[in-house]
């Protein structure tokens, strides 16, 4: 039975990567902040509740993120996939007039700015480190990074769609986690590992909002087939949930 490790898996794609891999006959690591508030989560157990463990992790909480350390003892684990992230730690107003209006240059809210960093970047990394043994124990060697168009350098600009411009937290944070998947990609090469950054489209989740263009379940069910089919020689790609290549 494969095994995988998912980071925010309490809501959103997080939640429907563990429902799909379930079904796929995975055994899920699922990670969440509050596991006795993931109602969700836990309903999933369901027939094969050996296939689903639940850790709590903060990944704004090193303490959690390397408790997480001892739990998995020597367990191998073929994938992991760091999809737990935020947009803003204040709350954002993100509907239609006022997409325009979010995060926008000279009026930057900086302690928030940390956090996002925090969370998307330092403690995905951290987490990241932390699952290294397990994942050399593992036989797939795949690390995958939930990333976003949002942290393309070259997409973002007036003359493409969506629109360069505001969402500097938010941008700058996918930006570097992109910077660590061709980083680790380099490192874990010789190793074998596969290491994507992927892009799920604009999604109806709690951050993708009412509008976004695509349910949960066809964005993952695209995902996991894109994670499936890549081989070592996609290390180090940005790949959208459509199988198309990105530009970093
Ligand atoms: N939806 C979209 O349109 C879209 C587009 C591009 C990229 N993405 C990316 O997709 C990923 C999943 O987002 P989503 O759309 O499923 O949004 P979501 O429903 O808001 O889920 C975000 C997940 O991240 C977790 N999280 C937040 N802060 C955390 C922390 N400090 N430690 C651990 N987990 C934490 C949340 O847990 P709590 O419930 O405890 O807060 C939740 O499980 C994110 O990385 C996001 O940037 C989404």
């Amino acid at each position: 039975m494969p095994s995988v490790l998912i980071t925010g898996a309490n809501s959103g794609l997080g939640l429907e990567f563990t429902r799909q891999l379930l079904r796929l006959g995975w055994s899920v690591h699922a990670c969440c902040r509050k596991p006795e508030r993931a109602d969700d989560l836990r309903a999933l157990r369901g027939g094969t509740p050996e296939s689903l463990n639940i850790h709590a992790v903060d990944l704004a909480d090193f303490v959690s993120i390397d408790n997480l350390a001892t739990k998995l003892a020597s367990a191998p684990i073929d994938l992991l996939i760091n999809n737990a992230g935020v947009m803003d730690t204040t709350p954002i107003d993100f509907s239609e007039d006022n997409r325009r209006k979010v995060q926008v240059f000279g009026a930057l809210n900086h302690s928030s700015w940390s956090e996002v960093f925090l969370i998307n970047v330092i403690g995905t990394t951290r987490l990241t480190e932390v699952v290294l043994p397990n994942l050399q124990a593992g036989s797939q060697r795949k690390i995958v990074m939930i990333s976003s168009i949002m942290g393309s350098i070259e997409a973002c600009s007036p003359n493409r769609f969506p629109p360069g411009g505001g969402l500097y937290l938010y941008r700058s944070s996918k930006a570097a986690l992109n910077m660590i998947s061709r980083n680790l990609a380099a490192d874990l090469a010789s190793c074998g590992f596969t290491v994507l950054s992927v892009n799920p489209g604009w999604v109806k989740t709690a951050m993708g909002g009412r509008d976004a263009m695509l349910d949960p379940e066809t964005s993952v069910g695209n995902m996991i087939k894109v994670i499936s089919s890549a081989t070592s020689s996609d290390n180090g790609s940005f790949i959208s949930h459509d199988g198309a290549r990105l530009p970093w």
